[in-house]
């Protein structure tokens, strides 16, 4: 390509990106638009398969037929999450097997707030509120993302995000009104849950790596500090309707700015867990690799169905 028409080809996408126009597989872009989208969805993409193994931990112990039924269908929402952002993601032209080989062996991240463990039953209830809360805020915006597939991806995945939220929620509403032993159940989980939540809207804007770039290119619609102010004012007077109280003595009204003040975030503990050295980093991948090796039948058997299919397209079960 002659400097004259990837200039032309620049200005073009910078006008879709002016005009507010979607950036679709097919239309040129830079590369490191497409390596920046490559990067998120991956990394959103091994979140939602990673944070299915945290809450399936409770699958077995649910306190109830109902209960259980609700959590099995949140996992497998979060498979299907999963599902829908690779194929997002294989449309900038890497393969599912590339990524996943990348998550097994470290090279690319899933989000640092599922190496923390569930402990007990209202682990499910703190993380339905506080880590399915924050994703809607983070992802809401991102239904306006200037990459079609994503955004389109995101208008789903947001919808059913909010029904894991509310569960989260009435479960813990439940236990909060229970006996004081649910109650104070209850208030654990949140203590332990509050400052993990947080920190999933990553570093300050001013220790932001890509924030500034990616707010350019319109992947992101709103900083770090921004989207975390939000959902601090979101949850405050949840939590109020709940009984519980968030673990934060510096949490108080700013009349002035219309907007919580909050206390100091401790990121060195994040940036331990981001470095693998959370509670359950190695049990998460260990785990996941273990799931990827024993379903490689399963795999192999959906291929030589495809083959089938494909060599004789008449028959509908592909038999001759
Ligand atoms: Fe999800
Ligand atoms: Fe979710």
């Amino acid at each position: 390509m002659s400097p004259t028409d990837e200039a032309a080809l620049q200005s073009a996408f910078d006008a879709a990106i002016g005009a507010d126009e979607r950036i679709e597989p097919r239309d040129w872009m830079p590369d490191g638009y497409r390596a920046t989208l490559i990067r998120q969805i991956a990394q959103h993409a091994h979140s939602e398969i990673i944070g299915m193994q945290p809450e399936a931990n409770w699958i077995t112990r649910a306190p109830s037929l109902r209960r259980k039924a609700i959590l099995m269908a949140k996992v497998q929402d979060e498979a299907g999450h999963g599902l829908y952002l690779y194929s997002a993601a294989e449309t900038l032209g890497v393969s599912r097997d590339e990524l996943l080989d990348k998550l097994h062996s470290g090279r690319q991240k899933y989000s640092s707030i599922f190496n923390y463990p569930t402990l007990t039953w209202a682990d499910v209830g703190a993380i339905g509120w506080l880590v399915d809360g924050a994703a809607i805020t983070n992802q809401v915006p991102l239904c306006r993302c200037s990459y079609g597939p994503y955004a389109r991806a995101m208008v789903r995945v947001c919808k059913e995000e909010s029904f894991h939220q509310r569960q989260g929620y009435e479960l813990l509403l439940a236990l909060s009104r229970g006996t004081p032993a649910q109650h104070a159940m209850a208030q654990d989980a949140v203590d332990r849950w509050w400052w993990p939540s947080l920190m999933m809207f990553g570093p300050p804007d001013a220790e932001s790596a890509h924030s500034a770039q990616s707010m350019a290119w319109k992947i992101k619609r709103h900083g770090n500090d921004e989207l975390r102010q939000r959902f601090v004012d979101i949850c405050v007077p949840q939590a109020e309707a709940l009984g519980l109280t968030l673990p934060d003595p510096d949490l108080r009204w700013n009349e002035e700015r219309g907007s919580h003040d909050f206390g100091e975030i401790d990121w060195s503990e994040f940036q331990q867990v981001l470095k693998g050295n959370g509670p359950c980093n190695e049990q998460r991948i260990s785990q996941r690799r273990r799931a990827h090796e024993e379903g490689a039948w399963v795999r192999e058997a959906a291929a030589a169905y495809a083959r089938k299919r494909a060599a004789a397209p008449s028959n509908e079960d592909g038999r001759r």
